[in-house]
């Protein structure tokens, strides 16, 4: 494939259809809605309004990065600061479904709102194929986004989504990205799920406790760079544990667990045979760094009977 002539044919098609039109795209940082907003960008300039929301679940300096990213590549992003209203809609709630469902309402109805105030005709979509199939079988609602977000096509408002995206599986998307000039952070990223973090804190999503998976998450990364894993991360339970305080009190903290797997394609997994000094680095930095912690764990499940995210 000529990934060079497949963004040339889709900067085409995007720039006919949208016409004297305007688009928006919802960046999140990952791989596809950045190469589906650097193609857009590509095929209508300033037209293509860029919204980045800030649910409060990202990875640190998410925001920050991403917009200073795409600064250089020319594209203006707007971030919309909608943290206050993600944890609202998840307070109080346990349930991982529960969760799962509180996030994605208040994802679509903020991005909902965001498209009416855009004024703009068209969505551009970073939809890929995974998406399509995972939508038909129930796995996933990714797809089809316009009703989900209260404006359909149907109801009169002609609006229409753009998806470039939806041929190709992700290894080809992340060499159109290349290919576009996104820079390598970007294209060779790690798969980050949709509610963020939230499917890394059991029990409550507080902002307190986002903030201590937050941290887990940034030394975990950090530490397992070279490991080459397809996916790593750690995970606050909601049990606590007993631990030492430096005084040589007993202490009550909180349970960390990491993941760190290999896979293909996230249907099947393997814990990644991390070398004992690695693991100890982690176990020694998320207990001076995070001092709430008092146990580290190391989660050896494959998928399945495991799942990669913990809800
Ligand atoms: P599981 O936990 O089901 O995850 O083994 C498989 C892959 O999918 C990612 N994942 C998600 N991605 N929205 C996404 O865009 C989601 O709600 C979601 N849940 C899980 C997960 O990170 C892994 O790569």
């Amino acid at each position: 494939m000529n990934y060079r002539q497949f963004a040339r044919e889709n900067v085409g098609e995007i720039r006919n259809t949208v016409g004297e039109g305007a688009a928006i795209s919802a960046l999140s940082g990952g791989v596809d809605s950045a190469v589906a907003t650097v193609l857009g960008h590509e095929a209508i300039g300033n037209r293509l309004r860029v919204v980045f929301i800030d649910d409060g679940l990202m990875r640190q300096n998410e925001a920050r990065e991403v917009r200073d990213a795409f600064k250089k590549l020319g594209i203006k992003v707007k971030v919309i600061n909608a943290q206050d209203t993600f944890f609202k809609a998840l307070k109080g709630l346990t349930d991982a479904e529960e969760k799962r469902k509180a996030f994605r309402d208040t994802f679509y109805k903020t991005l909902g709102k965001a498209v009416r105030e855009s004024k703009a005709q068209f969505l551009l979509q970073g939809t890929i194929a995974a998406d399509i199939l995972e939508t038909k079988k129930g796995v996933k609602t990714q797809h089809n986004v316009l009703d989900q977000i209260g404006i359909s096509a149907k109801k009169g408002y002609g609006f229409v989504t753009i998806e470039p995206l939806k041929t190709l599986f992700k290894p080809d998307v992340r060499k159109v990205g290349r290919a576009m000039g996104l820079p390598k952070k970007f294209y060779e990223r790690m798969p980050f799920p949709g509610p963020g973090l939230a499917t890394r804190v059991m029990g409550e999503c507080t902002p307190e406790r986002v903030e201590i998976v937050r941290k887990g998450c940034r030394i975990v990364e950090e530490e397992t760079k070279r490991a080459g894993a397809f996916q790593t991360f750690a995970v606050l339970m909601t049990d606590q544990a007993t631990g030492v305080t430096k005084g040589g009190r007993r202490a009550v903290g909180h349970t960390i667990a990491v993941r760190c797997v290999d896979s293909k394609n996230a249907v099947t997994a393997t814990a990644t045979k991390l070398p004992w000094p690695v693991l100890q680095k982690i176990q020694r930095r998320i207990v001076k760094e995070i001092p709430s912690v008092t146990k580290v764990l190391y989660d050896l499940t494959p998928k399945p009977p495991s799942t990669i995210e913990y809800i």
